[in-house]
């Protein structure tokens, strides 16, 4: 396919979003949102939180006075975007991971020197279209490729390496938090082969730091968390037709500093049954689903987990305080 110096041919990567393909998505959305209330101890996939209304309130959390986890790493990238952008390169092919609306790597391109490509891919599919046309008329040199796909399985890249330096991974978000750390070095070293040969990877971590601090962060006065929390189970409602009660369902989340990491649950208020497609699930008063972990790492931890995937450290910046790092891999 000729997407050689053929900017609007890129467009064609973002595909018609058929019906066939709703009710595919719609399909394991349900096998996965069954599965996980079936298990003892019950869960719900975090990668469901963003539809268009979860997305939504995602942005809010993220403007949040005690959500210090955007803000910060957009402190950083501004205060050290230049040297950022040196580290990296001239001409590279950067691949966004889940960057959503893409505030950060916006800040990212307009400090690197003559960026090539820039492939961001979300499972957000409104969410990849609306910031692709954006970035359009801000970069018009950029070519942009977007793939709508989840990024945690296998999805090709849509274009001939030949045209930039390398290949940069941008990962931000600290996304990589949501990971527990046997698939993160699992999900790294896939991320080794995407990057490939000489490439690399640009990724932010929260890090380890006050309990009272992260537990803020997560448990917001506003109580936005808890609405973005329980979409989930208003997603379920709407897509899958069930019937939970959202006034009888509590967000709660809580730093283990043991794990390291903040647990994310929404507990049932009382004995309940709820309908979900053609079953029925019983729910005690004090029942928890597990709807994310939140790790917080160490630098140290960090480089030595991104080591046993295959990455070799090359440089982390932080805020004064150390709350949050990018951190700068090549592959080995
Ligand atoms: N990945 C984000 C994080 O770990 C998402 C997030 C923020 C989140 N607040 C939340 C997920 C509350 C569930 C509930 O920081």
């Amino acid at each position: 396919m000729a997407i050689h110096g053929d900017p609007f041919g890129a467009r064609s990567f973002v595909k018609q979003n058929g019906s066939s393909e709703i009710q595919a998505a719609r399909k394991i959305f349900r096998e996965e949102v069954l599965a996980g209330l079936s298990k003892p101890a019950r869960q719900l996939s975090c990668k469901f939180f963003y539809d268009e209304p979860g997305a939504h309130l995602f942005r809010q959390i993220c403007d949040l006075p005690e959500y210090y986890v955007t803000r910060t790493e957009i402190e950083i990238l501004r205060l050290h975007g230049a040297e950022i952008a040196t580290v990296l390169g001239s001409q590279i092919e950067l691949i966004g991971l889940g960057t959503g609306a893409g505030s950060k790597t916006k800040i990212l391109l307009e400090e690197l020197d003559r960026p090539a490509v820039y492939v961001p891919i979300d499972i957000s599919r409104e969410q990849l279209e609306r910031s692709a046309e954006r970035f359009r008329k801000t970069f018009p040199s950029l070519q942009i490729l977007p793939v709508a796909a989840d990024y945690l399985e296998p999805f090709e890249l849509p274009l001939p390496r030949h045209l930039s330096s390398r290949s940069v991974v941008y990962f931000p978000g600290s996304t990589i938090g949501n990971f527990e750390p046997d698939d993160a070095t699992e999900f790294l070293s896939r991320v080794v082969e995407l990057a490939g040969e000489g490439g690399g990877l640009l990724i932010g971590v929260d890090l380890q730091k006050d309990r009272h601090v992260i537990e803020a962060a997560y448990n917001d006065s506003a109580g936005v968390t808890a609405k973005f929390n329980k979409n989930l189970l208003a997603r379920i409602n709407r897509e899958l037709g069930a019937d939970f009660d959202l006034a009888h369902w509590l967000h709660y989340a809580v730093y283990n500093p043991a794990e390291g990491r903040v647990e994310i649950y929404l507990i049932s208020e009382i004995d309940q049954a709820v309908r979900i497609a053609d079953r029925t699930f019983e729910f005690r008063a004090g029942e928890k689903i597990l709807t994310e972990y939140s790790y917080k790492h160490t630098i140290n931890g960090f480089i030595m987990l991104a080591r046993q995937a295959g990455f070799d450290f090359g440089r982390v910046w932080t805020d004064d305080q150390r709350w949050f790092g990018v951190f700068y891999f090549t592959v080995l």
